[in-house]
Formats: structure tokens, C-alpha cells, sequence
């Protein structure tokens, strides 16, 4: 079920009209509904009952906010990161550092000794290099880190190229063919306990066999470490699973995934790990935004909004489509191309789309966006970072502020002079 319906002519986000929210913040705006971010949470785990033993580390990249954090902490959620901001985006949330997993093809020296200062539960090692120099950062402190290596299975996952992490060609992970030979030089590593493998072939997959066949390899390679006596107590099997962007798809659903998933790795007796992000954030957010002009075009009007492609870059990244209707529709349609007031031409949301009937003034959304939009906003354009709106019944709550140009200015210094060291030095 979706948590934005229209009742009485009104889309609302679970009890509060979205016009309401829009009079008292303005658009564009994303607006998150709670219920959805529970109920995503709770048919996530639920899918995977029959797995024995499991972590559900929430891919913080997908919806960093703050209250959505608090949402999926609340559910027993811990987090997945890639980076130091991540981590401090985790822990604020109040997620134990315990169950915090460590991704990330280039972590930096100072990431690697943040996460072990603060006892990050797991390091998912991308290279041998990076379990050498996190080996010896650990003994310098007298710790032992906790990781799993990365493996690239060679598993095309199916999805938008940009998007795919599991091919040969890949930066992620290492070869499997090379997995044993670097495990068994990195089991001998100080510092280091490594505990299993992890694998994660791209996202938005809507074809679960592309995800069979790499946990398959994985299992195999389980096995054959195995054999060479190396303890296996954990397997990250990442995140992926994608969901419906458009009325008519028929992804993968998570209890299928779950009943692949208990199929695939009965017998492995370990720990298994799951990152879901989008599967979790994708439904539960939405666009707010206002038409701002139905400028005539060639064969179809221009519906110009106040959202743009720095706001939600999906359509201008990954040609994403994300359904687009009116608040308050009229039953009316038109064919029109939706687009943004950035200047390229990329930031275009739909093209020549059957859409609501929209007028100038008239609020509109784009739904499915609770993942990897605002997370992705930028201020291209000298646009201000779009705010966040949390629903929770009948209540909402600002959970992040719009930006501002002042904001924006007051991060920018015009040289007073040029240091003869330190490079610029930074205006008075
Ligand atoms: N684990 C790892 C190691 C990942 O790299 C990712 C996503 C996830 C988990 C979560 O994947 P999910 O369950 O959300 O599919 N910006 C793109 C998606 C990029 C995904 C990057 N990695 C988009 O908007 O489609």
C-alpha cells in the first residue's frame, strides 16, 4: 500500500495534505512518510524470518536523514556506510557502532582510524592493501579490526550500467578468482580478524537471478575457504533489491528475495548481513513541488516546476522515471515534458509524458523518491539544498532546514592575500 493518496480530491502524505505542508514550507520539498519507513523495515525483516541468524544494516547512502535514521534504529536496524560523514550520520542516530558495517572502494586513512576509534562493528575490505594498512592502523592501537572481504563475482546484475558494481570490469571488490590466495595472506595480517566475505552486484535489481548466481559463487568460495581452514562465521550479501517505479512493475518482491535467500544459503551456517537502501527508503518519500510555468513548446507544452535536476538528479542521471501527478487532479490529462528551471537540458523529468492536467500555481509531486534524492541534492545552479518533511500520522515536523544563499555564500572566502605556504589563506 502507499502511504501518498489522494482522498477527497487531496494527495496526502498518511493523515496531513500535502498542501498543508506546502503552505508552511514551501516547495520543493521532499515529504517521508514514517509508517512507510516502518512498514519497509519491519516486510524487509519479516522476508527473511527462515534465515537463522542475520544483521539488517540499513545503507545510510539511500536516506541519510536524521529522523529517517531514528525510524530505522527504532526498527533494530543498524547501518551500512561509506564514508566519515556516514558514520557520524550513524551514530548520531543513536545506531550502536557494533552494528555499523564499513564499506567503500576508497576509504581514507582517517576514515579507517575514525571507525576504529569508535568501534565499528565490521570493515568490508575492498583490496588487499586496504586490509594491510587497516591491520597495521589496528595494531597501532592495540585493536583487532573485524572485516570481511569484498568479492567481485562477476555477475552482471541487469541494471542501469551506472548502477552495476558486480561485472569483472568493475572497481568493486576483488576478483573471486583471486579471492583465496588474497584471504589466506590477509588471515595472516596483525591487527586484522577477518570473518567472512561480502558481495553486493549493483541496485534497482528486479531480477532475482542475477542475485542467485552471485551468492551461488559466494557460496562456493565459502566453502573452498573452508577447506583451507579459515573460520567463515559472516557473509554480507549486501543490499540491491529493487522496487516500482512505475505502475505497472512487477519487481522482485523482498519475501521472494527472502525465500531465495533461505533456499540459496541453507547450510551456510554463518551470519548473514543484508544492506538494503532503496528497498527500504524508496516508497516511503516524495517530491513536493509547485508548477511554476505550462510553457507551449514544440508539439508539447513545458511543465516547468520549482523542482530540478539538483534536487532529484535520478531522471538526469540514471534516465529514472518517476511518477508525476497533480495534487489536486482534475481528471483532466495532457502530454507534456516535465523539466526543472536548471539551465541544461538534462534536467528534464519526463518527456512527451501523459500527465494530470496542471496549471501555473498548481502543486504537483514526484513520487518514489525517498531514496537517493535528497541524499543526492546538490546546489547547482545556486539553488538552495531542498528541505525534508517528516510525516507520522496526523503530524509533520521540518527535519531539514531549506538552505540558503547566505548559507551558501558563507562557506565561500575571497582571498585576502596568498600564503607563501599554506597556499590560500582564508579572507578575514
Ligand atoms: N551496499 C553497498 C555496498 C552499496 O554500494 C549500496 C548502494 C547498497 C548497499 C544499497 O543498495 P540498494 O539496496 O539501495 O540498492 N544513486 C543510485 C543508486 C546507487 C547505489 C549505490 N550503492 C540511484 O539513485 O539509483
Amino acid at each position: 500500500m502507499s502511504y501518498f493518496e489522494c482522498r477527497d480530491g487531496v494527495t496526502h502524505a498518511e493523515q496531513v495534505a500535502l498542501p498543508a505542508i506546502a503552505d508552511a514550507v514551501g516547495t520543493p520539498v521532499y515529504v517521508y512518510s514514517a509508517a512507510a519507513f516502518r512498514d519497509a523495515a519491519r516486510a524487509y525483516r519479516q522476508a527473511l524470518a527462515a534465515v537463522p541468524r542475520k544483521h539488517l544494516a540499513f545503507a545510510v547512502k539511500a536516506n541519510p536523514n536524521l529522523a529517517v535514521l531514528d525510524v530505522l534504529a527504532a526498527e533494530g536496524y543498524g547501518a551500512d556506510i561509506v564514508s566519515g560523514g556516514e558514520l557520524a550520520q550513524a551514530l548520531v542516530a543513536g545506531m550502536p557502532a557494533a552494528d555499523i558495517l564499513f564499506s567503500g572502494v576508497g576509504k581514507t586513512d582517517a576514515e579507517l582510524v575514525a571507525a576504529l576509534d569508535r568501534g565499528v562493528g565490521q570493515f568490508n575490505l575492498e583490496l588487499e592493501e586496504e586490509g594491510r594498512v587497516l591491520g597495521a592502523l589496528g595494531v597501532a592501537r592495540r585493536q583487532v579490526a573485524p572485516a570481511v572481504l569484498r568479492i567481485n563475482p562477476a555477475v552482471d546484475a541487469d541494471t542501469h550500467a551506472k548502477i552495476t558494481t558486480g561485472t569483472s570490469a568493475s572497481k568493486f571488490g576483488v576478483p573471486i578468482a583471486d579471492a583465496p590466495a588474497i584471504y589466506a595472506r590477509l588471515a595472516k595480517v596483525d591487527g586484522l580478524r577477518l570473518r567472512g566475505v561480502a558481495v553486493h552486484i549493483g541496485s534497482q535489481i528486479t531480477d532475482l537471478s542475477r542475485l542467485e548466481a552471485a551468492y551461488r559463487r559466494i557460496g562456493r568460495l565459502v566453502a573452498e575457504l573452508r577447506h583451507d581452514g579459515h573460520p567463515i562465521t559472516h557473509v554480507d550479501l549486501g543490499g540491491g533489491l529493487g522496487i516500482a517505479y512505475r505502475p505497472e512493475d512487477t519487481p522482485a518482491s523482498p519475501a521472494e528475495y527472502g525465500a531465495m535467500v533461505a533456499r540459496v544459503t541453507q547450510g551456510w551456517d554463518v551470519t548473514l548481513q543484508f544492506e538494503p537502501g532503496r528497498a527500504l527508503a524508496g516508497a516511503a518519500g516524495v517530491l513536493l513541488t509547485r508548477v511554476l510555468w505550462v510553457k507551449p513548446g514544440d508539439g508539447h507544452p513545458h511543465v516547468v516546476v520549482d523542482a530540478a535536476m539538483n534536487d532529484l538528479a535520478r531522471p538526469a542521471l540514471y534516465d529514472a522515471w518517476h511518477l508525476f501527478t497533480a495534487v489536486v487532479p482534475t481528471g483532466g490529462r495532457m502530454i507534456a515534458n516535465v523539466v526543472g528551471p536548471v539551465c541544461e537540458s538534462g534536467d528534464t523529468f519526463a518527456t512527451m509524458r501523459s500527465i494530470d492536467c496542471v496549471r501555473r500555481g498548481d502543486l504537483a509531486v514526484f513520487h518514489t523518491a525517498g531514496a537517493y534524492g535528497a541524499s543526492m541534492a546538490s546546489t547547482y545552479n545556486g539553488r538552495p539544498l531542498v528541505p525534508e518533511v517528516l510525516v507520522d500520522g496526523a503530524r509533520f515536523a521540518v527535519v531539514a532546514d531549506r538552505g540558503s544563499a547566505e548559507a551558501m555564500l558563507a562557506r565561500q572566502h575571497r582571498p585576502a592575500r596568498f600564503g607563501p605556504v599554506d597556499g590560500l589563506s582564508r579572507a578575514a
